[in-house]
């Protein structure tokens, strides 16, 4: 580029020097010795103004244009941090950062049309995936039914009481996904109320008691759990996330049967905000697994989840629910000692209390 620049300055050089030197001739009285030192002052200032214009203002920038495009088609956006041309004057340097915004921006969002595209193939995957098995089930206790075995009343009862048992499982399933849905397109509004959380976590404890006793787990609540906690939120998602949050705890407790398993509920001043804590001494969850469990699908056992029966969407609902209350869930955890699961809410003053329940 700079050998190109020279040469069309030599060449605007040479035709602006000899037109003066032509004009200067042409004037009645010049010396031959004028004319040369106008020749040679006039080649020398257009060389130089047209060397500086056409390399620094011209060439330079086009060859920068050169090697952002580059850079877009290596996917290399370092360009921004580097340049400050919002600052320049030079119209080619703002049209370099035209295109390079431009071409960000768009690469963006193809990257980001490419990861929704992977995510909805997954997301069928794992629907049909997880559809499949219960229906399967059914399908084969009804047919066993069909070629024969509804004869005898004892086989038939235990076959139709499967059957149920997976169509109630499909049934889980396909409200947990569409809730899932609605909560994701914000189709559901919070039900804001104000309520005590403390009588909602022991409903909650007492709803589960046959739960745990099954697996030999405690229910218990903190030393000094207090009476009452008024927090303002919506009460039965709240619920929701307790239930889902005590289930998944009695669920993955520890297998060693000789060791004593304990789920508990506890309550903690936040300033204006109320921490909820459900603890347990469960298998806990490795740092591996920890950032994706709120996955929608995500199981750290895909192969024992088949036999707790967990389709990996509870923990996706807690984060949904959380997240219109404006707060997120927080998990603690350590393999063989247990998990801690907290997350906070907004405590309402006294005088607000009777406040009728809004749309928020
Ligand atoms: N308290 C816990 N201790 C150990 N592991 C846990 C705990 N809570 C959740 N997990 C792990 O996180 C995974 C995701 O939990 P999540 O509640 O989303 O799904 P699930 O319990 O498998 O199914 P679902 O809740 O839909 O019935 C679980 O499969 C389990 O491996
Ligand atoms: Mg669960």
């Amino acid at each position: 580029m700079q050998q190109t620049a020279r040469a069309v300055a030599i060449l605007l050089a040479l035709s602006v020097a000899g037109i003066t030197a032509a004009f200067l001739s042409l004037v009645e009285g010049t010396s031959a010795w004028a004319i040369v030192v106008a020749f040679a002052v006039s080649f020398a200032a257009t060389y130089l103004l047209s060397f500086i214009t056409l390399e620094f203002f011209i060439f330079r920038e086009i060859n920068r244009i050169q090697e952002v495009l580059q850079k877009l088609k290596k996917k290399n956006f370092s360009f921004l941090k580097e340049e400050n041309a919002a600052s320049s004057r030079n119209p080619l340097r703002l049209i370099n950062q035209e295109i390079f915004n431009y071409a960000e921006l768009k690469q963006r969002e193809i990257d980001e049309l490419k990861r929704m595209a992977d995510f909805r193939r997954e997301f069928l995957a794992d629907v049909s995936h997880e559809l499949k098995t219960p229906i399967f089930a059914a399908q084969g206790y009804i047919y066993t039914l069909l070629d024969g075995a509804v004869k005898d009343k004892t086989v038939r009862d235990k076959f139709l009481k499967k059957a149920a048992k997976s169509l109630d499982g499909l049934d889980v399933l396909v409200q947990d996904l569409l809730m899932l849905s609605q909560l994701e397109n914000k189709q559901i509004k919070m039900l804001y109320s104000y309520f005590n959380l403390s009588e909602l976590i022991r409903e909650v404890f007492d709803q589960m008691e046959g739960k745990a006793e099954s697996k030999v787990i405690t229910l218990r609540l903190a030393p000094g759990f207090p009476d009452q906690v008024w927090v303002w939120a919506d009460k039965q998602r709240i619920q929701q996330v307790i239930t889902n949050l005590t289930s998944n705890a009695i669920k993955y407790s520890k297998e060693d049967p000789e060791e004593e398993g304990w789920v508990e509920a506890d309550l903690q001043e936040d300033g204006d905000r109320i921490k909820v804590l459900i603890k347990d001494n469960g298998r806990g969850i490795s740092a591996e697994h920890l950032n994706r469990i709120f996955e929608r699908f995500y199981r750290v056992d895909r192969s024992r989840a088949k036999v707790s029966g967990g389709s990996g969407l509870g923990l996706a609902i807690v984060k949904h629910i959380l997240e219109a209350h404006k707060t997120v869930i927080d998990v603690q955890s350590e393999v063989g000692k247990g998990s801690v699961f907290s997350f906070r809410l907004k405590k309402r003053k006294e005088k607000k209390a009777k406040k009728k329940q809004v749309e928020v």
